[in-house]
């Protein structure tokens, strides 16, 4: 087994730049997700490690070997490179039984029959096929399709395996288990796994590496719980987490050790990191970030009123819209509760868990900072 690293990596279609200058190492043994909105790049990036779409620029390496250099003019063929292939559009032998589709690749590498035979029913229950196994692919639903490729892939356990939106065919039920399932695979073969999605739970609960990409850059390579946590910038903050992250404009001033963080109406106290090494300007935009579940309603101590403009309980917990002019947060509760609309509710917020970002670059400026009060703004 070893690394894919990709060394800056550039794919333009004309005018088109869909990956920018790349770099980004996938860990020898990582379930690494690229994530990302749609026509991010994701699906280039992948291409381009299976050799299936040339680089413009840059270098890839698997372990020590260089599988293309574009200014050596060297290209590895995509069979030479050692990587298993499973895409959205997947593409099964009409011809063949599921049973055969998923052995085929097995017995292209000469294996016993009655390893085949082991192999081919272990991937078909992970996947969830057994009572499929002697049909062919036309008497099968399109997710039972995806399925059969998804096994046909895993059962040669590849080093490295490369997966493009695998799961979108499926309903939400099946997504769910086919994704235990994967996180299992994952953790029993400790196979290399490159995992393309847009789907931002899908990343955070399977992957041990993030890579958020935007516009053909990648903006975090992070372990998912650090990057709902910690986002580096407004993008992933907005893009990790849902419902998104709760965002107040405003401006930030120093005042021996506490930053007060003024918005249309309030002002807000915050005690700074201490291992924050951050200078900021008096005045200096920020945006200052809060997540839903860090919302806390009817707290006595440090509280600001809100109005309840509707809440949605699910069952398990409640989402909460509450608005003050025209500020609108949405609150998460760990219990599931009809609030009735218009009502008056004092909220407050967690207090270590306040995130800070420049407004005009986006990036975040501490690394947490714990809330320490609020005060209703007075005109000035
Ligand atoms: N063959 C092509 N010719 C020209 N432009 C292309 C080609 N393939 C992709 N692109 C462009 O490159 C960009 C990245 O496309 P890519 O398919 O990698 O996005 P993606 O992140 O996989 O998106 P999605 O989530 O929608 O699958 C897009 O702007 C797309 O339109
Ligand atoms: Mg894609």
């Amino acid at each position: 087994m070893a690394d894919i690293r990709l060394e800056k990596i550039t794919k333009r279609w004309g005018d088109v730049v869909a990956v920018d200058d790349l770099d980004l190492t996938i860990e020898d043994g990582s379930f690494t997700c690229l994530l990302g909105p749609s026509g991010c790049g994701k699906t280039t990036t992948l291409r381009m490690v299976a050799g299936l779409e040339e680089p413009t620029a840059g270098r890839i390496y698997i372990g020590d070997k260089l599988i293309h250099c574009s200014e050596r003019g060297i290209s590895v063929g995509p069979h030479q490179r050692g990587v298993g292939l499973i895409f959205q559009s997947y593409a099964l032998w009409p011809h063949m039984t599921v049973y055969q589709n998923i052995a085929f690749g097995l017995e292209m590498e000469k294996m016993n029959k009655a390893t085949i035979e082991t192999r081919v029913r272990e991937a078909a229950s992970w996947m969830q096929l057994e009572e499929y196994l002697h049909r062919y692919p036309s008497e099968l639903s399109g997710g039972q399709q995806q399925r059969v490729a998804l096994a046909r892939s895993l059962a040669p356990q590849p080093d490295c395996l490369l997966m493009d939106e695998p799961l979108s065919n499926l309903d939400a039920k099946l997504r769910l288990d086919m994704r235990t399932e994967l996180k299992r695979i994952h953790a029993m073969t400790n196979m290399t796994i490159l995992y393309v999605t847009h789907d931002q739970l899908e990343a955070i609960s399977m992957a041990t590496v993030v890579a958020v990409m935007k516009d053909g850059r990648l903006q975090q390579l992070e372990d998912p719980l650090k990057l709902y946590k910690h986002p580096n910038n407004l993008f992933v903050a907005n893009f990790v987490g849902s419902p998104p992250i709760n965002v107040l404009h405003g401006n930030i001033f120093a005042e021996q050790g506490i930053w007060r963080v003024r918005t249309s109406d309030m002002v807000f106290s915050l005690q700074r990191n201490p291992e924050d090494d951050v200078q900021i300007k008096d005045g200096q935009n920020v945006v200052l970030a809060v997540r839903s579940e860090d919302i806390v309603l009817d707290d006595p101590s440090a509280s600001f009123a809100m109005t309840i403009y509707s809440s949605l309980p699910t069952g398990s917990d409640t989402f909460v819209r509450l608005t003050r002019g025209d500020l609108a947060m949405m609150a998460k509760l760990y219990e599931s509760d009809s609030l009735p609309v218009d009502s008056q509710v004092s909220v407050g917020f967690r207090p270590e868990r306040v995130l800070l970002f420049d407004e005009d670059t986006g990036q975040r400026i501490s690394l947490g900072s714990s809330l320490v009060g609020f005060t209703e703004a007075t005109a000035s």
